[in-house]
């Protein structure tokens, strides 16, 4: 019975650096999506003390209406999960986790009767610390007060990547929009041999703003969330960068492309130096060309080091040095069986390679292998995820589904519900 009631009621949640993905098993392939992120109104102003007084946090849909101008919006508008990691007495970002796990689960609140809160399998960076879980684990206890949460379990991200596969030897690259955590499984996560890069799809848009201001969309550049679709909509990973460039310069008209905003009459497009979109691509992988210097040296932020907790995250490590870095601190007769299994996933990985570009243009499965053959590593087999996006969730639901409902929460283990 309770193990039928639980398999009812899984409940998956990934709390990703730039977007919050969640939602119940009956949700089947693709869960609900929205930005991670919440918004503190300011309860001074006369507005907030008519109208939205309840609330000291927004988030969800209705937070772009409050973005209107306003200067301060680097204080009020937090995006918790930066780095994947939330400081242990930041307050502020904690409670957006909290109003954001609530949202997301009041939003699947099903009407039966019986329902008494669902199983929640939440996952988190493969560097949160353990302070993390345990805050977790208290947030879901307040929600299980309100009915949402009959029991909850929080495991690492790659983790979930590798059971929604299926798969217990592999390598798992999750690259997201904030960074890109490379974690060698076998059964478990090999916790010791996770190499961690500050980069991910952010330092994309970053490196595409550049481009639209060279191009004369100086205005624009300044919207994410409109770089962000420009990004996805021109960028491309070259199979070789300099190869690409110069047939680039010798035949522009093949790369010319237009970007139109739907809903909008904004168009995007780089008439005079279209090869710039392999730029894009090739930064995400690999932002040690030369070419990128020259954006450095205009104040384009270079992706720095940064030491989390007792984590260095690299800015400027390529993927295939990452890779090659995180499998060989595992057993040596473990390595070959890993690298025959790489796993790409999360939404920077998502490249379209156009056809009529076959040979320039590439997706990230034969990037990874291109970056691993100039190390001497050929005996590969890459994998993008069914839908990267979404293969943390789905991980999550079939976590769920398959522990027991009876397997209590270990600290040891790090693993089992934990129960009210
Ligand atoms: N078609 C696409 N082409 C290029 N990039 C894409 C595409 N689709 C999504 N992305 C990028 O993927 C990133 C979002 O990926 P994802 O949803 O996995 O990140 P996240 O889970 O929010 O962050 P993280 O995993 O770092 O915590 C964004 O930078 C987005 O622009
Ligand atoms: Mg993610």
């Amino acid at each position: 019975m309770a193990e039928e009631y639980k398999r009812a009621y899984a409940f998956g949640m990934d709390y990703g650096t730039s977007d919050f993905k969640f939602g119940p098993i009956s949700c089947g392939e693709v869960p609900q999506i929205i930005e991670n992120r919440g918004y503190f109104p300011d309860s001074g102003s006369i507005m907030y003390r008519a109208f939205d007084r309840a609330r000291e946090v927004v988030v969800g849909e209705e937070v772009p209406l409050y973005l209107q101008s306003s200067e301060d919006l680097a204080l009020r508008l937090i995006y918790p999960m930066k780095n994947g990691v939330i400081a242990k007495d930041d307050e502020k970002a904690w409670a957006v986790v909290r109003e954001i796990s609530r949202y997301g689960l009041s939003s699947f609140k099903p009407p039966e009767p019986e329902f008494r809160g669902f199983y929640v399998v939440a996952s988190l960076s493969s560097i949160a610390p353990k302070y993390m879980y345990e805050r977790l684990f208290k947030i879901y206890g307040e929600l299980g007060q309100e009915g949402l949460v009959a029991a909850s379990t929080v495991i690492a991200q790659p983790f979930a990547v590798a059971i929604a596969h299926k798969i217990t030897t592999c390598v798992v690259i999750e690259s997201g929009h904030g960074n890109t955590q490379i974690c060698p499984i076998s059964r478990y996560p090999i916790r010791n041999a996770v190499v961690t890069i500050n980069r991910g799809g952010g330092d994309a848009n970053a490196l595409t703003a550049e481009i639209m201001k060279d191009a004369g969309y100086g205005d624009l550049a300044r919207e994410e969330s409109l770089v962000r679709r420009v990004k996805e909509g021109i960028g491309l990973v070259p199979a070789d960068l300099d190869k690409a460039i110069e047939e680039g310069k010798r035949n522009p008209r093949k790369l010319r492309t237009k970007f139109k905003v739907p809903g909008t009459r904004i168009t995007v497009e780089l008439e005079e130096e279209p090869w710039r979109r392999f730029l894009i691509g090739e930064f995400v992988f690999d932002p040690n060309h030369e070419i990128f210097q020259s954006y450095f040296r205009r104040g384009m932020p270079r992706p720095r080091d940064v030491k989390i907790g007792d984590t260095t995250f690299l800015g400027m490590l390529d993927f295939g040095e990452g890779i090659a870095r995180s499998v060989e601190r595992c057993p040596v007769e473990l390595q070959p069986h890993l690298y025959r299994q790489i796993l790409l996933s999360g939404g920077n990985f998502s490249w379209q390679a156009p056809k009529e570009l076959e040979g320039l243009a590439i997706d990230s499965k034969a990037k990874i292998k291109a970056l691993l053959k100039r190390r001497g590593i050929t005996n590969v087999k890459v994998t993008v995820a069914d839908s990267p996006q979404y293969s943390v969730w789905r991980g999550c639901i079939i976590y769920g589904y398959v522990v027991p409902e009876d397997y209590e929460w270990d600290w040891d283990r790090m693993e089992g519900w934990m129960k009210p």
